[in-house]
């Protein structure tokens, strides 16, 4: 029986250490607040929107929320965001994606300030963790750095394969499972023999965007298997990218869905949150 990692038990110690410092700041006065921007009412959005402002209300961070039409301008929502990043009340700004189709993705977050980047996807960030400067990272791979971690894998000199190459979460976790000493793959939709490579990972993150993908044929004997998938299946029961019964006997350890990834990454930004109030001085 492989461990099962525990992303909430894990997610829930992040989140009290934050509480405490959060606390502790309060105490002097000082607050932490994250400005949270939700574009029209995509009920998904809405859940994680909901999570992270339940988040915020548990760990003592003020959450200002911003809920705009679907029809709002882009030129709307940069002012917005200017606006924000000119308000010394506000440490960090986060606009949830996906935006609608008549705005632009890339435009918005290169308009948020570096300084309050608290999801870690700017420009400057990503340049930042490439190139091992300082700058905040994206949420669901450092989450998922932190899961591997606590559950006591070294993965320096391990081979890490990952399957995904978006800027969110494939590209990001490449770079920090490189930075801890792994021996990095990232598989794609282009590429040849998938099987072939997941095989050979010590540590197989699957972030693929389809359900129940990775069966136990996929994985070596005694690997850490971490599914960054979120669907719902046929009887709209939740469900990874990884066949959870069909890889379990196999893994070493593994994340359910739900319970394993998800959690970390809105415990990530609340660290996040913290880190960009005290850099803020
Ligand atoms: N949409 C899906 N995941 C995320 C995330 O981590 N941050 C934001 N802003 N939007 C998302």
């Amino acid at each position: 029986m492989a461990i099962r990692i525990d992303g909430k038990v894990i997610s829930g110690i992040i989140k009290d250490e934050v509480k405490a410092e959060v606390s502790a700041l309060k105490e002097k006065g000082i607050d932490v607040t994250l400005a949270v921007i939700q574009v029209g009412e995509d009920p998904a959005s809405t859940v994680y929107v909901g999570n992270k402002k339940k988040a915020c209300a548990y760990t003592g961070i003020v959450s200002r929320a911003y809920n705009l039409p679907e029809d709002v301008s882009e030129e709307e929502l940069l002012s917005l965001i200017r606006k924000l990043n000119d308000d010394s009340d506000v440490n960090g700004i986060l606009v949830q994606l996906p935006l609608p189709k008549h705005i632009s993705e890339s435009r918005v977050i290169e308009t948020i300030s570096p300084k309050k980047d608290v999801d870690g996807f700017h420009i400057q960030s990503a340049g930042a963790l490439l190139t091992g400067e300082k700058g905040f990272l994206p949420c669901t791979p450092a989450g998922i750095i932190e899961l591997i971690k606590r559950t006591g894998v070294d993965i320096t000199g391990k081979e890490c394969v990952v399957i995904g190459r978006s800027n969110i979460v494939g590209k990001p976790m490449a770079v920090l499972l490189l930075r801890e000493n792994g021996t990095v793959t990232i598989c794609h939709s282009k590429t040849k023999d998938l099987r072939s490579v997941t095989k050979r990972a010590d540590i197989l993150v699957a972030a693929i965007g389809k359900p129940k993908f990775i069966d136990a044929s996929y994985v070596k004997e005694g690997a850490v298997v971490i599914d960054v998938g979120i669907h719902r299946n046929e009887n709209n029961k939740l469900c990874g990218d990884v066949d959870f019964e069909s890889v379990e006997p196999v893994a070493y350890a593994i994340t359910p869905v739900p319970g394993g990834v998800g959690p970390m990454t809105i415990a990530m930004l609340m660290k996040n949150c913290l880190e960009a109030r005290k850099q803020q001085g």
